[in-house]
């Protein structure tokens, strides 16, 4: 055993089932290097505290009995060394979306209820069943389907999913492990696995929580989007997302709104247009919810304002920025999403445009890493990107105050999906009497606000279990008085639940580009 390295406070959530009673201990644990939060554990109930209770059997990764909360992020205790945190204090929870029993352990039960729904096994007529030969799968098969296989069950995934705060998503993991079995080839249930899965599949935002926090790599949240576009192709899809598809096909947008308006988040600006112009260093693609939605508008022209002020020549495509795909490829239309794909990547052929800046993480998303959009080599830029550079090299000088605190909300499709955290970070920090604080759950562990892979459009779950009205809620919880995003999406979803939750006397939605506008006197 290595020798000690320091001592570490461990404050531990726990439940007494008994008196019904939440309450936090504190213990302080010496710390040896390679020491696994497992090891505290077991340190602190030997030496310690008896009482103190929790999970776990193989203690090396592979029976996923030990998932816990650790600094608020899903992790297995037996995978994590105390010294990796790089920190003095580690508060340790029981994992979310699960009752609690006692202390850490929660009851599974409900969780692999979820796989019984999912048929976790191959699915054969009686008849093959009864002969004795054994059902062969060519190794291609095997390996095709390898990654989906090795899933432990620890609920790891679970317990950051945003959706599972709805009670009949099957999450993550028995949706991936559906997947695996609608792709080996042995299997013959294709029309009942879609059946038990296709009226909540919509749930998932493809946030990709679920396969960032996997310990064993599963994939999660591309088996829902696999799995989506197979009963998109059989075509029995509820009607809220059917009307979204024939939006995008029919008008070239989600929002059921003529092309000829598209300009109309413009007006007044003057904005330089590439049918008109010859052509411009950026393009600046606006996204449809930024160039229709009236509140929305007001980031595209925020943005557009900002950039001009800090000199950069940038125009737009007019009515012929199409829905750049990013919301249809997630929600399983792949025909559609290569249909407006296409014609964005003609625009930008014809313009020879190799640089673009997006309001949208969504649409710099899947132009950053989406074929057609790749095969072009493009430069692609959120704006909080060229923001935060102006501001770097006192191009842009935010100097009116904003003496508000203000959380930022890390945008999946920003952070999880692309690591953009430190620029809309660093913007909000440059504004004088800002007070940056900071969501319980954020950067990687960030909570979804419940808008992406479409369900901003299909949204139809009660409050309460709607996860943009989780998010408001500890948003008020940390006492900020304004949510600042980055994305149009969030915007929509957030301010949503603000008047859901009746606290607009208490907090507003912001987002960056209209703070620095602010902050800059434009
Ligand atoms: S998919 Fe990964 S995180 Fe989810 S249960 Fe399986 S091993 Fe755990
Ligand atoms: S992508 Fe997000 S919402 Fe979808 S299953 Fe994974 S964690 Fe849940
Ligand atoms: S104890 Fe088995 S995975 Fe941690």
């Amino acid at each position: 055993m290595s020798s000690e390295a320091k001592t570490v406070k461990f404050r531990i959530k726990r439940y007494n089932p008994e008196l019904d009673r939440h309450f936090v201990s504190t213990y302080d644990v010496p710390v040896y290097k390679g020491m696994t939060i497992l090891d505290a554990l077991l340190y602190i109930k030997d030496n310690l505290d008896a009482t103190l209770t929790f999970r776990y059997s193989c203690r090396m990764g592979q029976c996923g009995s030990c998932g816990i909360l650790v600094n608020g992020k899903p992790m297995l205790a037996c995978y994590t060394q105390v010294l990796h945190l790089g920190t003095d204090v580690i508060e340790l929870e029981p994992l979310p979306n699960l009752p609690v029993i006692r202390d850490l352990v929660v009851d599974v039960k409900p969780f692999f209820a979820r796989y019984r729904k999912v048929t976790p096994y191959l699915i054969k007529p009686e008849e093959e069943l009864e002969k004795p030969e054994e059902f062969l799968q060519p190794p291609e098969n095997f390996w095709e389907i390898w990654d989906l296989t090795v899933c432990t069950k620890c609920g790891i995934c679970f317990a950051a999913c945003p959706a599972a705060i709805d009670d009949s998503y099957l999450g993550p993991s028995a949706l991936a492990t559906n997947y695996r079995f609608l792709r080996d080839v042995r299997d013959e249930g294709l029309n009942e696995r879609l059946d038990a899965v296709s009226e909540t599949l919509w749930l998932c935002t493809s946030c990709n929580s679920c396969s960032l926090m996997c310990p064993k790599n599963v994939d999660g949240s591309a088996s829902v989007v696999e799995t989506r576009s197979l009963v998109v192709e059989r075509g029995y899809i509820p009607r809220t997302v059917k009307e979204v598809l024939e939006s995008a096909f029919t008008y070239h947008n989600p929002l059921r709104t003529s092309q000829t308006k598209r300009l109309s988040w413009a007006e007044g600006l003057n904005v330089k247009l590439l049918p008109e112009v010859e052509s411009a260093e950026y393009l600046y693609f606006v996204c449809c919810s930024a160039a229709f939605d009236p509140r929305n508008q007001e980031i595209a022209r925020s943005t557009a304002v900002i950039l001009r002020e800090i000199g950069v020549d940038f125009a737009n495509l007019g009515k012929e920025e199409w829905c750049c795909g990013d919301h249809i490829l997630r929600m399983g239309e792949k025909g559609l999403f290569e249909e407006l794909a296409d014609h964005n990547v003609s625009m930008f052929e014809k313009y020879g445009v190799d640089k673009v800046i997006t309001v949208s993480p969504h649409c710099f998303n899947t132009m950053k890493n989406d074929k057609p959009y790749t095969d072009l080599g493009m430069q692609v830029y959120h704006y909080t990107q060229i923001i935060a550079d102006a501001i770097d090299t006192g191009r842009l000088k935010p100097t009116r105050e904003i003496r508000r605190r203000v959380a930022y909300h890390d945008p999946c499709f920003l952070g999880k999906r692309n690591n953009i955290y430190e620029e809309p970070r660093k913007i909000l920090e440059s504004i004088p009497g800002l007070e940056l604080i900071e969501f319980r759950r954020r950067l990687e562990n960030s909570y979804c606000c419940g808008g992406g892979a479409g369900r901003v459009w299909v949204e139809e779950a009660p409050p309460e279990k709607r996860p943009c009205v989780e998010r408001v809620r500890e948003a008020v919880e940390i006492g900020a008085e304004v949510i600042a995003v980055a994305c149009p999406f969030c915007m929509t979803t957030l301010e949503d639940a603000v008047k859901v939750l009746e606290v607009e006397d208490k907090i507003v939605v912001k987002d960056i580009s209209e703070l620095v506008r602010e902050a800059c006197g434009l």
